[in-house]
């Protein structure tokens, strides 16, 4: 090849290839995440943009966001970027992202999507971020077998979760899959919450952070029933991430885990059945509310036109129903497009979807304050940190808790 050649592909082909690509920063990396990561990146390539994987590991996105902040205060933001909930308003007031308005009154989203989700996307009445699906937060995996071996009834409440845990133990099953990390404790939490105190104790203490609701005696029997929780772990669940807590219930060393329905990714991907080899029933106390979070992508300023289109084409895609049923097949939600005919969805996808209609008709429908939906991520890591302390401490005291959190919460208004 001559000289003149290779310096015309020199400037040429970088330009070209950067501006049809899409760097996107996430934290799908879990197998059963991955899968759905790639149904994303297909259908992307077969719009002739390229993806360019910026995946951190880390379940429930803190190391990712840690790792965006590094990245956008050098300069060098992704072009698009996983982020919920009241992540959204606090990224756009710093003036980073761009609105996708154009697109969504093309595709008319405000008709496409629930009030509740749409509402979510928007700053200051525009979209900066284009949503894949919801995922409800208060699920319980259960391996049946567990249950035929030792003829023991599921659970409906946390008493009966204690009732049955030392015949599980005894059968040689880990009552609970956990993993210490600070968000799967406070997972855990924010379905104790519920199941203690409803719906309307849930918003008061969570979102509107009501420091009555923070010190009651209601928030004193959620520690005093994570404390007896502390139980159902297996004494040497380390740090192990929560794709990991799910193989012991797939392999059968667990009975449960308490987990949002990423899950569900993961025993599609190893072939199991719903309904057959793996349940999900409603966390214990929570069968009449829903806990949701909505995975989002956000699109950073950037200075180029065709990256610019780019970031137009990626946020319509993630609204096309059939890829939001695509992913949603591999990623365990349900799509956010609210008039998807339920058909193609398997049995735990059309209950989460019936759920998440019958919770917002009779208002027990609640944000996830472990995923981001009902405070920002100050009172997001408060609350991890506070649990997760206390839960893997088997001496912390409740009372000592309950005022902990509240004076962190405090705190920070
Ligand atoms: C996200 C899910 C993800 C899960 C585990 C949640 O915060 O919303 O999409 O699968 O974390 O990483």
């Amino acid at each position: 090849m001559n000289r003149t050649l290779l310096a015309i592909l020199f400037f040429i082909l970088p330009a070209f290839s950067f501006a049809n690509e899409v760097e996107v920063l996430h934290w799908w990396t879990s197998p059963g995440e991955k899968a759905a990561v790639s149904v994303l990146e297909r259908q992307l390539n077969d719009k002739g943009i390229k993806w360019e994987d910026f995946g951190v590991e880390g379940g429930g996105g803190s190391k990712a966001m840690t790792v965006l902040k590094s990245r956008v205060i050098s300069g060098n933001p992704p072009t698009a970027a996983q982020i919920r909930g009241k992540g959204i308003q606090e990224w756009a007031s710093l003036g980073l992202l761009t609105e996708i308005d154009d697109v969504a009154r093309k595709e008319r989203w405000d008709e496409k999507l629930p009030p509740m989700v749409s509402e979510t996307l928007k700053f200051q009445g525009h979209y900066v971020a284009a949503p894949v699906n919801i995922h409800r937060n208060n699920w319980l995996w259960v391996n049946p077998q567990a249950f035929r071996k030792t003829g023991l009834e599921l659970p409906e409440t946390w008493e009966d979760m204690f009732r049955i845990a030392p015949q599980l133990q005894k059968a040689g099953y880990i009552p609970l899959a956990y993993g210490r990390e600070p968000w799967q404790a406070s997972a855990i939490f924010e379905s104790v919450l519920l199941a203690t105190g409803g719906a309307d104790f849930y918003r008061a203490a969570m979102v509107e952070n009501d420091p009555e609701a923070l010190t009651s005696k209601t928030m004193m029997k959620t520690f005093e029933t994570m404390a007896r929780i502390r139980g159902l772990f297996d004494q040497g669940s380390s740090r192990r991430s929560w794709d990991q807590a799910t193989q012991l219930v797939i392999d059968g060393k667990a009975a449960m885990q308490l987990m949002g329905d990423w899950v569900r990714g993961e025993f599609l991907l190893q072939d199991k059945q719903p309904g057959k080899d793996f349940l999900c029933i409603p966390a214990p106390g929570t069968k009449d509310a829903f806990v949701y979070n909505i995975d989002s992508f956000v699109m950073f300023n950037m200075p180029d036109e065709q990256q610019k289109k780019a970031q137009q084409s990626l946020a319509s895609l993630l609204m096309n129903p059939d890829f939001q049923i695509a992913f949603n097949l591999k990623k365990g939600g349900i799509p956010a497009l609210d008039f998807i005919d339920d058909q193609d969805m398997d049995i735990c996808a059309r209950k989460s979807r019936r759920d998440f209609n019958r919770s917002m008709a009779r208002g027990t429908l609640v944000p996830s304050t472990t995923h981001g939906m009902a405070a920002g991520e100050r009172v997001q890591n408060v609350v991890s940190e506070v649990v997760s302390r206390f839960i893997n401490d088997p001496n912390a005291d409740p009372a000592k808790a309950v005022k902990q959190l509240s004076l962190a919460i405090k705190a920070l208004k």
